[in-house]
């Protein structure tokens, strides 16, 4: 994983017990993942500007571009990008500084933006686009560009958020398993 995980201004990624990331990958800088999370293929995240925490039993879907914004006058925090526990994040998103709860599911190629807040057990339809400094509430459906909040979730559907996670940290396994 020579060209994988790289250091930036002296901060190195930290990476948890049993993530899976696969070599194709490139993490950068101030990044942490907690245990059991897992970065797929062509997955780009550069800690660069602000921080990455992504946290456990997570998973980043192939293609997915994770980046921050850096700390200003009129932003002294800047936005840092959270993604929480249980997190699915699809193929082809672009998540930019916003911060995401638990058992969320972001659908192929969403783009969520600065500033946005996604709360517990959300689904974001793909291709939804989430503007700046929005909020979206839990127990939600979302899609759509500008997205619209589309209907309250069904049990199956919020026990899915739950079930696609455990599904990768079970594929994540055999990947591990096979060095694959
Ligand atoms: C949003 C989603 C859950 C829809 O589920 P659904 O139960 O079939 O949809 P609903 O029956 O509630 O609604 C269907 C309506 O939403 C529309 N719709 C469905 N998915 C949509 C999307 N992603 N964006 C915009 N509109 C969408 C349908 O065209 C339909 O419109 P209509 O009512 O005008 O005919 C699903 O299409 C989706 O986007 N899943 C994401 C899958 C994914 O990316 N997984 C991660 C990678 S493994």
């Amino acid at each position: 994983m020579q060209n994988t995980i790289s250091s930036f201004k002296g901060i190195t990624p930290d990476i948890g017990q049993g993530v899976y990331v696969a070599d194709s990958a490139r993490l950068v800088g101030e990044i942490s993942i907690s245990e059991d999370s897992s970065i797929w293929h062509m997955v780009a995240a550069r800690g660069d500007v602000n921080y990455i925490k992504i946290g456990a039993r997570s998973n980043i879907q192939d293609g997915t571009i994770l980046h921050v914004t850096r700390k200003s006058a009129g932003n002294p925090d800047g936005n840092p990008l959270i993604i929480g526990d249980d997190v699915t994040v699809g193929h082809k998103c672009m998540l930019h500084g916003c911060t995401l709860g638990n058992r969320i599911l972001v659908g192929m190629g969403a783009i969520v933006m600065d500033g946005a807040i996604v709360e517990d057990d959300v689904f974001i339809g793909a291709g939804t686009l989430v503007p700046p400094n929005k909020r979206l509430e839990s127990g939600y459906l979302y899609v759509g560009n500008p997205m619209i909040q589309k209907r309250p979730l069904k049990e199956a559907e919020i026990a899915f958020l739950k079930q696609s996670a455990i599904n990768y940290v079970e594929l994540k396994d055999d990947y591990l398993a096979e060095g694959a």
